[in-house]
């Protein structure tokens, strides 16, 4: 798998206007509460003010949770689109002003070493060619002392009903036709390497970082139940924290 040829569709098509638009619906289903604690939880101990980084900031669902917390944000995504929305979000709720967003890859950051006091990032390890690449870079940029806090998910075998029910919830939530998602199977989705929970800390440590936490189970305290069922219950994610040994 060639890593340029997935990051260009990752860039022009799998997360281009119409997708961050679609994605972006997708926060009428989200708990924000149930979010806004499970970030603060992740980074406890952080004092307000403190420089996070967010790689792959996305729409900037978490990026606006963040600055809320009262930090100075940094974020930066491989796509313009999904940066677009994500300015206009922060724009109408006044958090623009603590954000900085970018265009850049998670691969390869540009910042140098020991500059943030946090890394943030949701979803977004599952699709990078080398996700290894990704810790790495975090682990570079983070200072000693400083908290890493990775969420990311898996794909779970559905029931029938269960994917008719997510089918129908995202055309009416986006007017998607069911089948667009195969579209990206067979591009890229379906090859890229995916690392789980334990691979997350297992890599982590390896690159001189204490894990303070493996969680197995963050929809039951971000999203509930009932939103899963909504959504067909596709995906489960898991969340690893971890500090940088001074
Ligand atoms: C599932 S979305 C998650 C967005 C956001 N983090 C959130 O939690 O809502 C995945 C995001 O990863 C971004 N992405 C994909 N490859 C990337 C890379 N190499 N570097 C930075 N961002 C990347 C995509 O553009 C997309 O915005």
């Amino acid at each position: 798998m060639a890593s340029q040829e997935v990051k260009q569709f990752m860039r022009w098509q799998r997360w281009n206007a119409s997708n961050a638009k679609a994605y972006d619906a997708y926060k009428w289903l989200s708990r924000s509460q149930g979010w806004s604690s499970y970030i603060q939880g992740m980074l406890s101990g952080l004092p307000s003010g403190a420089t996070v980084l967010e790689m792959g900031a996305g729409t900037g669902y978490i990026t606006a949770i963040l600055a809320e917390h009262g930090h100075e944000v940094l974020g930066f995504d491989l796509s313009e689109d999904m940066l677009a929305r994500a300015r206009a979000t922060l724009e109408r709720q006044g958090l623009a002003s603590r954000v900085r967003l970018w265009q850049g890859d998670a691969e390869n950051v540009d910042l140098p070493d020991s500059s943030v006091d946090a890394v943030v990032s949701r979803w977004v390890l599952w699709t990078l060619p080398d996700p290894r690449a990704a810790l790495s870079e975090a682990v570079r940029v983070l200072r000693p002392g400083g908290v890493a806090a990775f969420i990311d998910g898996t794909v779970l075998k559905q029931s029938k009903l269960a994917r008719w029910r997510g089918q129908w919830t995202d055309y009416l939530l986006t007017g998607r036709k069911p089948g667009w998602r195969d579209a990206c199977y067979a591009n890229f989705d379906a090859q890229l390497p995916r690392i789980n929970a334990e691979q997350i800390a297992e890599h982590l440590q390896s690159c001189g970082l204490t894990v303070l936490r493996v969680d197995k189970d963050v929809d039951r305290a971000t999203d509930g139940p009932f939103r899963r069922w909504l959504r067909g219950d596709g995906w489960t994610s898991h969340a690893v924290t971890a500090v940088k040994r001074a």
